[in-house]
């Protein structure tokens, strides 16, 4: 496995090995910055030119089939040229759990499911262990499309795509998020604090008038890479229990 801790003199081979290596976050917030990429793209124009930084469309959006079929033809994200399968979602959409990890692998892409590979898998063994899977839980991620040899997502991919993921958030209306990972935690929180720092407590999810607990977690492929860390994701699987127990009416939306 690659180190994590790099020598400073040597960053950029250190990085290039780890991306090479399938690494695909961080845990030492003074890299950060190196995984920020340049964005110069009319697409990122178009869509801060934008008042709401969304797309004129989504507003006509208002349920999950036809943001499902807004994502399915949806042309700004040079990802899904290189991808086979549009990756949508999987699970409960009347949970109020919402699961949010980074971006499909290749399994994923493969089967067009959210963590349906091997992280996926232990995943599915941390929410067992809290009595959830994917009957009662919902899970997405905050992009649709395989980043190529599974990388890390530009800065531009992951702006283009965030209308979507709030769209998704407003439609799905949890009651609680999981953050599944360091890129949807930075994204989701607006936070450049990497994953070490923030798991373990709650978080707030605000847009406009919304407020909605999140929890940060580590990312399972980043558990399966550091395995010594798996204690901690069980600590944070209890604190979702407390929450979960402290819904009223279950974590089932009735309508
Ligand atoms: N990793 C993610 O973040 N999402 C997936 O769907 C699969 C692996």
């Amino acid at each position: 496995m690659a180190k994590m801790i790099i020598n400073a003199d040597n960053k950029i081979d250190d990085l290039k090995f780890q991306t090479e290596s399938g690494i695909t976050e961080t845990i030492d917030d003074n890299y950060e910055s190196l995984f920020h990429f340049p964005s110069n793209s009319s697409n990122i124009e178009q869509l801060s030119n934008n008042e709401n930084n969304s797309y004129e469309e989504l507003k006509e959006v208002l349920n999950l089939v036809d943001l499902k079929e807004f994502v399915e033809n949806f042309q700004l994200c040079e990802l899904k040229k290189t991808s086979k399968n549009t990756v949508f979602s999987d699970g409960n959409s009347k949970s109020k759990l919402m699961f949010i990890g980074e971006a499909p692998g290749q399994q994923e892409d493969l089967e067009g499911k959210p963590f349906v590979g091997k992280s996926g898998k232990l995943l599915d063994k941390i929410l067992s262990f809290i009595n959830l899977d994917r009957g009662n839980i919902y899970i997405t991620n905050i992009l649709p499309w395989r980043p190529p040899g599974n990388r890390t997502p530009t800065e531009e991919e992951l702006k283009i795509c965030f209308p979507i993921v709030e769209k998704h958030i407003e439609i799905m209306n949890p009651s609680i998020i999981v953050l599944v990972g360091s890129v949807s935690s930075k994204s989701i929180l607006k936070t450049k604090l990497g994953i070490t720092k923030i798991r373990g407590e709650w978080h707030e999810y605000l847009k406009g008038d919304i407020i909605i607990p999140c929890l940060p977690i580590f990312h399972p492929a980043y558990l399966l890479r550091r395995p010594e860390q798996k204690s901690l994701v069980w600590k944070d699987a209890l604190l979702l229990k407390e929450k979960i127990q402290s819904l009223k009416g279950g974590i089932i939306h009735d309508d």
